[in-house]
C-alpha cells in the first residue's frame, strides 16, 4: 500500500475514531426500536410501552415498541444481539435472560455475551389463574383437581422459558404433578384462551391478570409473593394456601446490543431512572400491583450483577427438572 493510501487510511480512520464519541454526545438524533419479546398487550409489552413512553420524553425522541414473540423469548432476544451496537435496537425482557442460557442448549446467538445492561426496571408478582368455571375455589382444591385429572389438563404459558413456564414448573413440582402445556407466543393471547374457557390454567403477572381478576372474568388462587397485594387484597398468598415453596416474582431489565457505547447505555440508563420516577408510570404500576425498582438497581453494573446471580440460582433449577428447550 503506498504511502499516500496509507496516511489517507489512518485519517479516515482517525475520523471514524473521533466520530463515535460525537455520535455518542448527539444520541439518540433519530427514534429508538425496544423489542419485547411477546406478543403485544402481554405483561412484558405492558411494562415496556410504559417505560418507553416516560423514557421518550426525557430523551427527546420517540421509543417505538416492537413485539417479536416466540420460543420464550429467544425469538427477540436474538433479534437485538444481532442488531447494530448504535443504541437504537434495544431489548425490554424478564427473567428469562437468567434461564435461557441454561434451557436452550443451541441457541443462534449469545445469551449472555450479547448484550450490555442497562438498568433493571421492575419486578412483577405472579397468580395462579383458570378458566371462570374451573372446578375449585381454593389452591388447595385446585391442587386436588389438578392431581386427580393430571395431563387432562392444559396448562398455557409463553413458550419454554417464559416467565409462565417457570411458574408452572414450580407448580407442577410443588404438586408433583404434571399437567399438558400449552404453549402461545405470549400471555396475552393465553388469557383470551382463558377466558374462552379452552385453557383451564395459567400463571401469569399481575400486570396481565389484575384487572382480569378483580373483574370475575377468571378464578383466582394465590399470589405467589410472601405477602398478599394492595391491587388484590381477598387474594392469598401460596404459603396461606398451602404451598409455601411456590413463590415466584418475574424481574425485568433494559439491554442493548454487545459493543454499544458506554456513553450510550449510561444515557439510556439516565433516561430510565427518570422515568422511574415519572408519576404517570408509578401510578399505574401501583395498579397492576407492581413498582419500580430502586434508582441505584436501574443502572448498567447493579443490573449484570443481578442478572449474573441470578442465571446462577436458575442453572441447577432447571437442570434438577432436566426439562431443556433444545
Ligand atoms: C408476556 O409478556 O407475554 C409474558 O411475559 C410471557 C411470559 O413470560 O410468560
Amino acid at each position: 500500500m503506498s504511502r499516500l493510501a496509507r496516511r489517507a487510511l489512518l485519517a479516515l480512520a482517525a475520523t471514524g475514531l473521533a466520530a463515535a464519541p460525537v455520535a455518542a454526545q448527539q444520541y439518540p438524533a433519530r427514534p429508538i426500536t425496544m423489542i419485547v419479546p411477546f406478543a403485544a398487550g402481554g405483561p412484558t409489552d405492558t411494562v415496556a410501552r410504559l417505560a418507553a413512553e416516560a423514557m421518550g420524553r426525557d430523551l427527546g425522541q420517540t421509543i417505538v415498541v416492537e413485539n417479536a414473540g416466540g420460543a420464550g423469548g429467544t425469538i427477540g432476544a436474538q433479534r437485538v444481539a444481532q442488531a447494530r451496537p448504535d443504541g437504537y435496537t434495544l431489548l425490554l425482557h424478564h427473567i428469562g435472560m437468567s434461564t435461557a442460557p441454561t434451557l436452550y442448549r443451541r441457541l443462534a446467538y449469545d445469551p449472555v455475551g450479547g448484550f450490555e445492561t442497562v438498568g433493571l426496571v421492575t419486578e412483577v408478582p405472579m397468580t395462579l389463574v383458570a378458566r371462570k368455571d374451573f372446578p375449585a375455589n381454593t389452591l388447595a382444591e385446585a391442587i386436588a383437581v389438578i392431581r386427580r385429572d393430571k395431563e387432562k389438563l392444559n396448562y398455557a404459558n409463553a413458550g419454554i422459558g417464559a416467565a409462565s413456564h417457570l411458574c408452572g414448573l414450580l407448580l407442577m413440582k410443588a404438586v408433583d404433578t404434571p399437567m399438558t402445556t400449552v404453549p402461545f407466543r405470549g400471555t396475552a393471547p393465553a388469557m383470551q384462551e382463558l377466558l374462552a374457557g379452552r385453557v383451564d390454567l395459567l400463571c401469569d403477572q399481575t400486570t396481565n391478570t389484575t384487572e382480569q381478576i378483580n373483574s370475575g372474568a377468571v378464578k383466582v388462587f394465590s399470589v405467589t409473593t410472601p405477602q398478599r397485594l394492595s391491587p388484590l387484597p381477598n387474594v392469598p398468598t401460596s404459603a396461606e394456601g398451602g404451598l409455601p415453596e411456590f413463590q415466584i416474582t418475574v424481574w425485568h431489565g433494559l439491554y442493548a446490543p454487545k459493543g454499544t457505547p458506554a456513553a450510550v447505555t449510561q444515557r439510556l440508563s439516565q433516561a430510565l431512572q427518570v422515568a422511574l420516577r415519572d408519576p404517570k408510570l408509578v401510578a399505574r404500576f401501583a395498579e397492576l400491583g407492581t413498582a419500580p425498582v430502586a434508582q441505584e438497581m436501574a443502572t448498567p453494573d447493579a443490573h449484570r450483577r443481578f442478572w449474573q446471580a441470578d442465571t446462577a440460582k436458575w442453572r441447577p433449577i432447571i437442570q434438577a427438572a432436566g426439562q431443556y428447550a433444545d
